[in-house]
């Protein structure tokens, strides 16, 4: 009985990870990187290709934007019947390399299924074998793995666009690779929600923001390290600076910003800012210099010794803050 639970609550937590991308949102992010694609071999590495739109996506648009190659692997354990020994069916990857018969059709006969030995987990061994071989990996990872994800994309030093929780800019393995510049936000969902295929929306019945087998989750952003034009888009700023409408924090020097669009446009100093902030940053106008909460993020021993609430004014604590400075 133990052992059922143990398993219900795993796969209640998988669960958690099993949403699904709809083809228009990766259209309507993929589009700005069309020209970045050509002749490169693209990896979705979290993708049961019956289902994954991301699959879907670079197999029908193979020729159009000129890949190389198409790898996608499938984790087997989201298909695995909770009550069933899980080892009936063998994880998969696929690999595509363009149409052959002119119907211009990814067709079945043109898609080499391979077995994977493991379970296709983006972490072993074979799956890694297969990264090294991508210039490119694509996908929406599970939200919680996501530290793991991308350390390893950077430590294979591979490009990306994949989609993520915006706050995953506050995890302390992933606000240095902001501040350095390696990841920044791409393009974005409109009104800065997305809507997922959801095939246990009944898990989040309660939530209220489900509907129709979609869930909306709201704060999902796409993270890259691919160059972009909207990454140099000046952000336009209209307020002035002044010291009781920007009031700095009890234990921090720098001043607090609630908006984006209400940073002062003639402050020389350091700012404090939301997270939101990523979306409109352009590397040439501001420098990232600190994240801080409760503490700093980059110094987060020290500050955590000191036991000062940083981003607190007149003794009341705001949200994390990006602490920015104007270049
Ligand atoms: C948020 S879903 C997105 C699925 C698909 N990429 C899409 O966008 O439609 C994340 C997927 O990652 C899979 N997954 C979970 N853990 C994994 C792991 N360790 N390795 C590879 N995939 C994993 C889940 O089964 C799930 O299908």
């Amino acid at each position: 009985m133990a052992n059922i639970n143990i398993k219900l609550r795993k796969a209640q937590a998988n669960k958690k990870d099993e949403f699904y991308t709809q083809l228009n949102d990766i259209e309507n992010e993929l589009r700005h990187y069309k020209e970045f694609f050509k002749n490169k071999t693209v990896l979705c590495n979290c993708d049961d290709p019956r289902v994954s739109n991301f699959f879907h996506y670079f197999s029908y648009s193979f020729e159009h934007l000129g890949l190389k190659k198409l790898i996608t692997t499938c984790y087997k354990s989201q298909n695995a019947d909770l009550f069933s020994r899980n080892d009936s069916e063998k994880a998969v990857y696929l690999e595509y390399t363009g149409d052959k018969n002119g119907d211009r059709i990814p067709d079945k006969s043109e898609i080499g299924i391979k077995e994977l030995k493991g379970d296709g987990d983006f972490r072993s061994k074979e799956c890694i074998e297969l990264l090294k071989q991508a210039d490119v990996v694509v996908t929406n990872p599970p939200f919680s793995l996501f530290r793991e994800y991308v350390s390893q994309l950077i430590k294979y030093e591979k490009k990306f666009v994949i989609i993520g929780h915006q706050n995953a800019i506050t995890y302390k393995e992933i606000f240095p690779l902001i501040k350095e510049n390696k990841i920044w936000l791409g393009y974005g969902f409109k009104g800065g929600a997305g809507h997922f295929i959801n095939p246990y929306y009944e898990d989040y019945a309660t939530a209220g923001n489900h509907k129709d087998g979609m869930i909306r989750v709201s704060g999902v952003v796409w993270f890259t390290n691919i160059e972009t034009t909207k990454r140099y888009e000046e952000l336009e700023l209209y307020k002035k600076y002044n010291p009781i409408e920007y009031s700095k924090y009890d234990n921090y020097d720098a001043i607090n910003v609630d908006k984006t669009s209400e940073i002062p446009i003639d402050y020389e100093g350091m700012m404090g800012v939301p997270i939101t902030f990523l979306d409109k940053y352009n590397p040439n106008q501001f420098e990232i210099i600190d994240g801080i909460g409760r503490y700093s993020i980059l110094d987060n021993e020290r500050t955590k010794k000191e036991g000062k609430y940083l981003s607190m004014i007149n003794g009341q604590a705001k949200y994390f803050r990006v602490i920015i400075k104007r270049k």
